[in-house]
């Protein structure tokens, strides 16, 4: 299990494919002395995502892997992961990488693989996560973060985060809402492991000396 050794810092590589919104959470939080992760590295499949603009002027190193250079998934991901082990990668954050992994790279970063999906999983899972939830007609959405298995969006939950749904949003509105907790959780999440306080056990998630949140949300309410 990903975790920092002897008070170094554990080193993040962050996948992206796009805007990168993400990617600059975990870049504010690291900038804190204190945090206990930095960015060795990030990688993302399409060369001019917006994200990579975000790293030049912390001086964050980066790589472009494009998929389509590639004949196949295999080589590929082999690529890749021997770009993230040069750089001495403890835990990897897919953060928008918008490609499907293969079982052979999942596995080999078994529990030190972590994505952020716009939903409450198992809910929603894939592609245009808040038209399907807004057309569901769900009351509460929100974010989760957790580790990779190989079915998609799947594997073990370590946190979420849960917004209501207004009666006039659409896709949009409700995606800025849920983004602004991505950006709250995800650091989080990413300290938690770090400071070696995240177990995993049959599949389910125990973190060390944390408290549940007292609030409830109920959504809506009536205020008559
Ligand atoms: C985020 O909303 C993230 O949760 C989502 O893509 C967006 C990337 O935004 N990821 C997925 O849907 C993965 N299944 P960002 O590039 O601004 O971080």
């Amino acid at each position: 299990m990903a975790e920092r050794k002897g008070g170094t810092k554990l080193k993040l590589g962050v996948l992206i494919s796009g805007r990168g919104s993400n990617l600059q959470a975990l870049i504010d939080a690291s900038a804190n002395p204190d945090y206990p992760a930095e960015i060795a590295l990030v990688v993302s499949n399409v060369p001019n995502a917006k994200g990579l603009e975000r790293c030049r002027q912390p001086n964050i190193a980066t790589a472009v892997i494009d998929h389509k250079d590639f004949d196949d998934r295999e080589s590929f991901e082999a690529e890749l992961d021997k770009t993230l082990r040069a750089s001495g990668v403890g835990l990897v954050c897919l953060a928008g990488f918008m490609r499907l992994l293969t079982d052979t790279f999942v596995n080999r970063w078994h529990d030190r693989l972590i994505n952020i999906h716009p939903s409450l999983l198992p809910a929603f899972k894939g592609i245009n996560v808040h038209e399907r939830a807004v057309e569901a007609g769900v009351r509460i959405a929100g974010c989760t973060v957790h580790y990779v298995r190989p079915a998609m969006d799947d594997g073990p939950i370590i946190v979420q985060a849960a917004v209501p749904v207004h009666p006039d949003d659409d896709a949009d509105t409700l995606a800025a809402r849920v983004l602004t907790h991505e950006h709250r959780i995800y650091p989080l999440v990413v300290s938690l492991i770090a400071e070696g306080r995240v177990r995993v056990a049959s599949e389910r998630v125990l973190i060390d000396d944390v408290h549940s949140s007292e609030e409830t949300l109920i959504n809506p309410i009536d205020r008559r």
